[in-house]
């Protein structure tokens, strides 16, 4: 059935859809009654994904799912996929996002994450479709002077190839609404995603060790890796570890919701910060997740992590004055569904496969 034959409140184009927080968003859109066309190379994701999507929503949400396994850089496909679904808007997330791998991959990370963002937005034009939403990272401010940071606070030198291709990405978006005012751009700057679904049927699912925080500590709760490593504890912060504003994914995804349904019929450029707004430590990172866990966690404590900042958290009241969006969940929440997703699933979706 195409779109056009069924009752639906828009079709979005979810790039990177299967994803970690794409395809929490997916969850998200279809429970709002959006029809979700999800384009995604599976190169860093799982088709297991969009099935508990489609389980979590049920069988007449699932209905308005679409899935188009294909890379953004290959046009043609893009080209069909636009031909195919009357597309109101883009949710973009596809792209390379490991901040280690960048350092010593950088033409790999710019011509992709790059290459792709030029590719979809030439499509999206040849179609007339001129919504995007940027999935884009609190990166972007570098070593914010004085956390909170607010969509005001400058954009700074980051210290990794994946964080320039954001930074080079928002401004790419904003000169092309620049040159084209019937442009309508959201650019959503996160700060550290983590927990999952609540179902613990979807989640963060990294690929060999993991870079990130929290997807370590689960690993190491659930006996895959032996302690976590604490970067440092010789910041200038309360207990000397890095402290960082951690968001629940879903709190993260229904903000991707509330921007499509605020930008409706709007042209312009719009910054929102989605965290909570508080920050916390390492250590109370690892204290959470052992509450949540019913068991210790082990962790060491080693040099500092080189490019890492001390601290950073967000002012998150534009998005909820402009938005009317706050994340409702909080660390103890974000450990709870981390746990209860990396304890399902020990290897991620591989187990499924
Ligand atoms: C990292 C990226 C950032 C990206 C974000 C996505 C870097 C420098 N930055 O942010 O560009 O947008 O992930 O969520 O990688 N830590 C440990 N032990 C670990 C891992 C991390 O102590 O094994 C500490 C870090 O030093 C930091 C905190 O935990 O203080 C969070 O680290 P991480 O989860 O990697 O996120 P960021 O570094 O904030």
């Amino acid at each position: 059935m195409s779109d056009t034959q069924t009752n639906s409140k828009g079709c979005v184009l979810v790039t990177g859809g299967a994803g970690f927080i794409g395809s929490h968003t997916v969850v998200e859109l279809l429970e709002a009654g959006y029809q979700a066309v999800v384009v995604d190379d599976l190169s860093n994701a799982s088709a297991v994904a969009l099935e508990r999507v489609a389980a979590i929503v049920g069988k007449k949400n699932a209905e308005r799912l679409h899935f188009y396994e294909a890379n953004l850089l290959d046009r043609e496909a893009l080209d069909h996929i636009f031909t195919s679904h009357a597309i109101d808007c883009v949710i973009h997330f596809a792209g390379y996002k490991a901040v280690g791998e960048s350092v010593s991959k950088p033409i790999e990370y710019y011509h992709n994450n790059l290459g792709s963002t030029l590719a979809l937005v030439d499509v999206m034009r040849a179609h007339e479709c001129k919504s995007i939403i940027f999935s884009s990272s609190s990166t972007v401010y570098g070593d914010p002077d004085e956390p909170p940071v607010t969509e005001l606070s400058p954009k700074k030198m980051v210290t990794n190839p994946y964080g320039w291709t954001k930074w080079m990405i928002e401004q790419i978006l904003t000169d092309i609404y620049s040159s084209d005012p019937a442009w309508n751009v959201v650019l959503l700057r996160y700060f550290n995603p983590i927990g999952a679904h609540p179902s613990g049927l979807i989640g963060e699912d990294p690929k060999g060790i993991p870079n990130n925080l929290v997807p370590y500590v689960a690993q190491v709760a659930v006996g895959k890796l032996e302690a976590v490593q604490v970067f440092g504890n010789d910041y200038p912060t309360p207990d000397g570890t890095g402290v960082r504003d951690y968001i629940h994914v879903v709190d993260l995804a229904q903000g991707h919701l509330a921007a499509l349904n605020w930008m409706h019929g709007k042209t312009g450029v719009e910054i929102f910060n989605l965290g909570t707004g508080t920050g916390s430590s390492v250590l109370e990172v690892i204290h959470a997740f052992e509450a949540a866990a019913g068991k210790p966690i082990p962790y060491v404590i080693r040099e500092r992590r080189a490019g890492d900042i001390a601290a950073n958290w967000c002012d998150a009241s534009k998005a909820e004055q402009m938005l009317g969006w706050k994340a409702r969940f909080d660390i103890t929440d974000m450990c709870r569904d981390s746990w209860a997703w990396q304890s399902a699933n020990p290897n991620g979706f591989e187990d499924a496969q």
